[in-house]
């Protein structure tokens, strides 16, 4: 285990109704806020409204930026600090998902920066301030409601790059399991997928000796395979969308990787999936993690893998090792395909050969050769995105 530093102040208002604790938090360090949406699902389920109406009755005014993509664009980051800085806001409110708090963190930034936000992207060190960030988490999937990262895509660079800083740790966020009701079938799904993802890029580590942060581990990922196809099969089921979403917040904000080393090997090979081709995240890891963890299974790493065998598939731990460890990847697989409904294959989600060699150089970073579960060098990875394409 090594040594950690372990903050999470983010004030969390977790259950229905909990949006009317917005304004008052708001408003205790800001009176104009930068209200931060996407493609218009908030104004089709009501959650605009509720958020307008806390923040009229707080006396917090406001200046709107809708229209976030999914994988945000560096663009989408410029306007909304031009606009905090020709407004003087005060702090930036993101309502939506992930990409919608992702691109208001480097608003935040941005607005008190003075050169190109995408310098902020590609060099975290040049983050000095960031405004006070506060969310409305809408899907349950990456996290950012609760962490300090973000990930920002430029389109005419094919980048798509994280970067963080401690004040981009919203101060609050409004968890309403609620406003998750409306997801759509395949946001869900992928959602779910990137919960698990956070979970695995922990659980498969070098340092695998932490029984608490594996034991917590293993209870995300148990309960996404409960709660992923009850969400599915049934949209407004409170108590799936619940746990789905404090799974969102606990996979990676420190808890479960705090002590280990972590080189987000899979994350790092589906980024490039995303900014070559604009597919869904979670799509991308499902689709990536059965042929990773194939690849990575050796006699090295074969204990772990039984131990998820066993402890999260409910194998019989008196099975040869080979086969509980092959079994957990197939019944992997088989819950993102046929449970999820997640597509099986690259060529699905429109992904040839003609790029494979690219992005594997470019996801083949120090960390992955250095700090990852197994060391990945480009040719592992042209090797994981070939197995993938069907
Ligand atoms: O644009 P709107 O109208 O909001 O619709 C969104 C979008 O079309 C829709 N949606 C969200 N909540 C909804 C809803 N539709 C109906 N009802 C609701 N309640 O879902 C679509 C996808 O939204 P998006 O925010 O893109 O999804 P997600 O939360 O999965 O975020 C993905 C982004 O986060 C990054 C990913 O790379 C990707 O860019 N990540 C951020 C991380 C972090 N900050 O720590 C870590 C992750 O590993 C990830 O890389
Ligand atoms: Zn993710």
């Amino acid at each position: 285990m090594y040594n950690f530093d372990f903050c999470v102040s983010t004030q969390i208002f977790f259950g229905k109704g909990q949006v009317v604790k917005l304004g008052p938090a708001i408003k205790k360090v800001a009176d104009k806020v930068l209200l931060v949406y996407g493609g218009g699902s908030i104004k089709r389920n009501g959650v605009y409204d509720d958020v307008v109406r806390t923040l009229n009755d707080s006396g917090v005014e406001f200046v709107e930026l809708p229209g976030v993509e999914p994988n945000p664009r560096v663009t989408t980051v410029k306007k909304g600090g031009d606009l905090c800085k020709e407004h003087g806001l005060q702090a930036v409110l993101a309502v939506g998902g992930g990409s919608t708090i992702d691109c208001s963190k480097v608003i935040g930034a941005a607005a008190l920066y003075d050169g190109d936000p995408w310098d902020l992207v590609v060099d975290r060190t040049k983050i000095q301030k960031v405004l006070p960030i506060f969310s409305v988490l809408t899907a349950s999937a990456t996290g950012s409601e609760m962490d300090n990262g973000a990930v920002i895509s430029n389109m005419e660079t094919n980048d798509k790059l994280g970067t963080g800083h401690p004040g981009m740790l919203p101060v609050a966020s409004v968890l309403d399991p609620v406003y998750t009701y409306t997801c759509s079938a395949h946001q869900t799904s992928a959602g779910t997928a990137d919960i698990m993802s956070h979970t695995f890029e922990n659980y498969f580590s070098k340092a695998d000796d932490f029984m608490l942060l594996d034991g917590m581990a293993e209870a995300i990922l148990k309960t996404c395979i409960k709660y992923g196809p009850i969400a599915l099969e049934k949209p407004d089921d409170y108590e799936a969308r619940a746990n789905l979403m404090w799974a969102s917040s606990h996979a990676i904000n420190g808890l479960i990787s705090k002590g280990k080393a972590d080189a987000w090997s899979v994350h790092s090979m589906e980024h490039q999936l995303s900014a070559y081709y604009d597919i869904t995240h979670g799509d991308g890891l499902a689709i990536l993690t059965p042929a990773w963890m194939r690849h990575v299974l050796s006699d090295a790493t074969l204990d772990r893998f039984v131990k998820y065998g066993v402890n999260v598939w409910g194998l019989d731990p008196a099975l040869p090792k080979r086969e509980i460890a092959e079994k957990a990847i197939d019944l992997t697989q088989d819950f993102f395909v046929n449970k999820m409904h997640i597509p099986a294959t690259l060529r699905e989600v429109g992904i040839d050969e003609s790029k494979l060699e690219i992005m594997a150089q470019k996801a083949s970073t120090k960390a992955l050769q250095t700090a990852a579960f197994v060391p990945l060098y480009p040719e592992d990875v042209v090797a994981i995105y070939k197995s993938c394409l069907g």
